[in-house]
């Protein structure tokens, strides 16, 4: 019994990490600055301000291949980890910051 409820602690746990976009954001702000206020690299758009929507769309399009610019494949490493619940919290984390 001890080693279930351990067990269900740690996924618990997991899940409020996985959708804390916050952390999520954490690698991100390196290069899109804390608040997104800035061209990442000199090169990509400005993503303050962007609707969760357009984020997710360009998120997903890198790890496909099917979105971005000279710099995409930088992106894709950056995504590829992601799966589709931490996209949308990490894209409704950024939407959120002015
Ligand atoms: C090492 C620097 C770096 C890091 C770290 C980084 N990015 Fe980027 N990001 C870029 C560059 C450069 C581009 C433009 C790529 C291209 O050519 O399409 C970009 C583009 C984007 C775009 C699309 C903007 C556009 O110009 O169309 C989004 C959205 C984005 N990044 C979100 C994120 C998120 C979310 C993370 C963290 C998981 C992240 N980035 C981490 C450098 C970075």
């Amino acid at each position: 019994m001890k080693k279930i409820a351990l067990a269900l602690a740690i996924a618990a746990v997991s899940t409020l990490m996985a959708s804390d976009g916050a952390a999520l954001y954490k690698k991100c702000a390196a290069c899109h600055g804390a608040k997104a206020e800035k061209k990442a690299l000199n090169k990509s758009h400005v993503i303050q301000g962007w609707k969760a929507d357009k984020i997710v769309i360009a998120l997903k399009g890198y790890k496909d291949g099917t979105y971005g610019g000279a710099m995409k494949g930088l992106m894709k490493g950056q995504v590829a980890s992601y799966d589709d619940a931490k996209i949308k919290a990490v894209s409704e984390y950024i939407a959120g910051l002015k």
